[in-house]
């Protein structure tokens, strides 16, 4: 067993970030990763709190250099393990490409995460953070993972209820941040599709397609077709996608806000407060194609932020700063950062 030490992070990060680990390994068997646990502790009197588990590194911002062992998520593996009438249960790899994932359903048929299509990261982000976009999230079709705890050494399994999943939120990024590595996932899909075209612009973009029979596939295709349009791929533009959350405001101050800004952009919630679009908020704040130096607000989409190509990851957090200050001044809404801060 050999760690490597002193290696850049900035290919392993989308933003681009360089900063170093002092050391890296990656695992493509839980028997490696627990090799490369037991040499750390034992050898480099290293311990479970300075361990950091990698999968695509797209949402995440090293703004110093990693104190600690880094260890690259390399599970790969796709089976389809159990099947009823209704569903279809496939297990992948946490280390596995979730757009490759999304690929695989589309090819077999098997629906529920076409509109998650094109989400940069691996599988085992994808709970972590529940991710999400144009009107499902990974909960929809979640149903269960393994991961192994870095400190008792055993693999735990978790169920949807396990994960408490919130808007981009999870036991994974609170409770039991940095204690697990997710191993693998297991989704429950559908074998009959249910076409989710809810969120305006999927439905927008399939008219524009002009393609008969709704499908799967052609879903997924309008919703590459809408991200290619508006996000920057991480591998010409670092970034991490939505830097911030969609904030959620209560009604009150949303019909004040409504009143000074008419055209507010807002979306009614069942607990009766009101998620507001922190994309049109920091618009407003004139940070929309912002740069300095190589650090900016990409010009497509505000909420994300961009590294034109040598920005230190300071440089991005301080501008993540003055966007929320600025925010807060006129809005009197307080983002939250969506990405995890190193
Ligand atoms: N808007 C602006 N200016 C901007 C950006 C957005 O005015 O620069 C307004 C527009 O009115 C638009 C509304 O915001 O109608 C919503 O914008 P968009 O559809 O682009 O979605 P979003 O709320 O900005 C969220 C997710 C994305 C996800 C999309 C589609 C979060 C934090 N972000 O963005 O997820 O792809 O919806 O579902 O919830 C990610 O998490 O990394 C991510 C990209």
């Amino acid at each position: 067993m050999n760690l490597a030490q002193n290696i850049s992070l900035k290919n392993y990060n989308s933003f681009g970030i360089e900063v170093y680990a002092n050391y890296f390994s990656g695992f493509s068997t839980v028997l490696q990763l627990q090799e490369a646990l037991d040499y750390y502790v034992n050898f480099k009197a290293g311990n479970a709190s300075s361990i950091l588990i990698l999968g695509g590194g797209s949402n995440i911002l090293f703004t110093k250099n990693y104190e600690g062992l880094v260890l690259k998520n390399e599970l790969e593996g796709i089976e389809v393990v159990q099947e009823d009438d209704n569903f279809i249960y496939v297990k992948a790899g946490a280390g596995v490409g979730w757009h490759q994932f999304v690929l695989y359903c589309i090819q077999n048929n098997f629906a529920g995460v076409e509109n998650l299509s094109l989400i940069p990261g691996k599988v085992g982000a994808s709970p972590m953070q529940n991710i999400g976009a144009y009107g499902v999230e990974i909960k929809d079709v979640f149903y269960t993972l393994e991961a192994y705890h870095l400190q008792e050494k055993n693999i735990v399994q978790f169920t949807c209820e396990d994960c408490n999943f919130g808007y981009r939120e999870s036991v994974f990024k609170n409770k039991y941040k940095g204690q697990f590595a997710i191993l693998s996932v297991t989704y429950r899909l559908n074998k009959t599709a249910v076409f989710n075209t809810s969120y305006g612009a999927i439905t927008q973009e399939l008219d524009k397609m002009n393609i008969g029979t709704l499908s799967i596939k052609g879903i997924s295709q309008a919703v590459i077709n809408i991200r290619s349009s508006k996000l920057p791929d991480p591998a010409v533009i670092g970034n991490a996608g939505s830097f911030f959350k969609n904030p959620e405001v209560d009604a009150n101050l949303f019909s004040l806000l409504q009143k000074e800004f008419k055209n507010i952009v807002g979306y009614p919630l069942p607990s009766g407060s009101v998620k507001l679009a922190a994309g049109w908020l920091i618009e407003q704040c004139g940070w929309k194609g912002y740069r300095k130096a190589d650090a900016g607000c990409f010009d497509k989409q505000a909420l994300v932020l961009v590294n034109y190509g040598k920005a230190t990851g300071k440089e991005i957090y301080e501008l993540s700063e003055a966007i929320i200050a600025s925010v807060k001044n006129k809005f009197n809404v307080l983002l939250q950062r969506e990405v995890n801060i190193f």
